[in-house]
């Protein structure tokens, strides 16, 4: 582990990562990356990785443990082995139980389980790299998993935590700030400004802590921001190629409507003539094996006398005709 650093604020009021105190490491989405989920989303914030998968809603098994009138969320948040510096003992641990249960709580405002009930919605959050802020990380990318699997929500759920070096309340705590700090604050938050997570990790005074959760609501904000271009850029490429396949079937609609008034207009097989039938004739022997003159002349009796053997609307009337003719 890296030494304590002196001072993690300096003269110009910068982090030690050049950011300011209430600004938040970049971060990139990338939506549906698992064939096999239901909704995925990988998410790199700093120096996090993280992959969340959805499956779901589907029957839980085993039937005792479904609920009659809803859906049940699972969380998992695994830290993979090769994620942290000293490699992270796998299977589940204290500290992964406590963060899967508060960030499945966390979810509980938004997701509309009354939908589906007897069912299990799964969420699984793997930590490839760990650098502080994780379990924030994890929420951030479950939320988009949960959307990109379709699952009815009220609104999209962000978080982001809120430490304390050198004296000063920092937004969204670097690796360094995390170990050394002498505070960390998680929240996570709806839409609508519900908090759904919050936990705390040492000392605050009040009116830091009311200054606190200022920052991490404004935080939440931005990555709601985030969020949400990630998902337009997903989704909107996808109504785009809808919008333009329609135009081209649109465009196919009408071809055809006019291919249709041209043959009512032209090629009414009771008014055919006579021209009308060698040109049939002579554009059936182009596309085909040469039509021998037996079949010409079967084909060319057919137009002319059987027309009233046709199938539809003018071999209907001409066979209709045909039998008032007979009586
Ligand atoms: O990651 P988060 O801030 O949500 O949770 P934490 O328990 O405060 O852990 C802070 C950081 O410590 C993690 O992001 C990891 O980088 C690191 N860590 C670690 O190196 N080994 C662990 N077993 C757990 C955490």
């Amino acid at each position: 582990m890296a030494n304590k650093p002196e001072k993690f604020i300096d003269e110009n009021g910068l982090r030690l990562d050049g950011r300011a105190v209430d600004e938040i490491r970049p971060m990139t989405i990338e939506i549906g990356v698992l064939s096999r989920a239901d909704g995925s989303c990988y998410l790199e914030w700093g120096k996090n990785k993280i992959l969340a998968a959805v499956y779901g809603p589907r029957e839980l098994h085993p039937r005792r443990m479904q609920k009659p009138d809803e859906a049940i969320v699972r969380y998992r948040y695994n830290m993979a082995a090769f994620s942290v510096e000293d490699r992270a003992r796998p299977g589940p641990s204290r500290r992964s139980i406590e963060i899967s249960k508060v960030s499945r709580d966390a979810f509980a405002p938004i997701i509309m389980t009354k939908y589906y009930p007897s069912a299990v919605i799964d969420i699984f959050a793997e930590v490839l790299q760990a650098d502080a802020g994780t379990r924030t990380a994890a929420i951030n990318a479950a939320s988009i998993a949960l959307a990109d699997a379709g699952i009815p929500m009220k609104g999209l759920i962000s978080a982001c935590a809120v430490g304390k070096v050198d004296g000063q309340l920092v937004l969204d705590l670097s690796k360094d700030e995390d170990n050394y700090g002498n505070a960390d604050l998680p929240i996570a938050m709806t839409q609508d400004g519900e908090i759904s997570l919050l936990q705390m990790d040492g000392n605050l005074t009040k009116e830091e802590f009311k200054k606190a959760l200022e920052m991490a609501s404004e935080g939440c904000r931005q990555i709601l921001e985030i969020q949400k271009e990630a998902l337009k850029r997903k989704f909107a490429s996808h109504e785009e190629v809808v919008e333009s396949l329609a135009e081209v079937a649109d465009e196919i609609i009408e071809d055809v409507q006019k291919e249709i008034e041209l043959i009512d207009e032209d090629f009414e097989v009771s008014e055919l003539e006579d021209e009308d039938v060698i040109e049939i004739t002579i554009a059936k022997t182009d596309t085909s094996e040469p039509v021998d003159k037996a079949q010409e002349e079967d084909f060319t009796e057919f137009t002319e006398d059987e027309s009233s053997n046709v199938d539809g609307p003018e071999g209907y009337e001409a066979d209709k005709a045909g039998e008032r003719h007979e009586q």
